[in-house]
């Protein structure tokens, strides 16, 4: 059989394109996008910080922040915290955030939302980042 560039060009791209809507049709409900490690304990800050994760940020950013198909995983090299430094979390909760990473759109501001309280949601994230490798 002559195998040509083509075949193989169409091979290919079929292959990715069922790739890829395996990948999204994974995403829908509130399942979540990464399967995030726990780490073994957390802070006493890192606990608060997840009560209030739960409560203000989970329907989007998904349990374990491992993300949903409403919002994306924080537990994600995107967001280590060379890259995303700690006011950039101040900043998405007081402003809010236009989509340009994800497909996700736009985070809305969160105006219950008070810097004490994103102070302690960045402990839980980062020991979570931490405990899956992220720094
Ligand atoms: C209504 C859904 C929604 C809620 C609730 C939400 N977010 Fe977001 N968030 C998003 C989306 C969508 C993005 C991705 C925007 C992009 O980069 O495309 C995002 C991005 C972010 C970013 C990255 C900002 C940047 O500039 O790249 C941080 C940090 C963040 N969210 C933190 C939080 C925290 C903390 C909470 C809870 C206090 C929260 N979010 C609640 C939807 C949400």
């Amino acid at each position: 059989m002559n195998f040509s560039r083509t075949n193989l060009t169409i091979l290919a791209a079929t292959v990715i394109t069922t790739l890829v809507v395996i990948y999204y049709s994974r995403q829908s409900g509130d399942q979540t996008i990464v399967n995030v490690q726990l780490p073994a304990d957390l802070s006493a800050a890192a606990i608060a910080g997840r009560d209030i994760f739960e409560r203000q940020c989970m329907a989007c950013h998904g349990k374990n922040a491992g993300g949903t198909k409403n919002g994306p995983p924080l537990v994600h090299i995107i967001y280590e915290s060379g890259h995303h430094g700690d006011p950039l979390f101040h900043r998405a909760v007081r402003y809010g955030v236009k989509a340009h990473h994800w497909p996700y759109g736009n985070m809305p501001k969160l105006d219950g939302v008070s810097s004490g309280d994103v102070t302690k949601i960045l402990a839980y994230v980062r020991e979570l980042q931490r405990a899956n490798g992220i720094n």
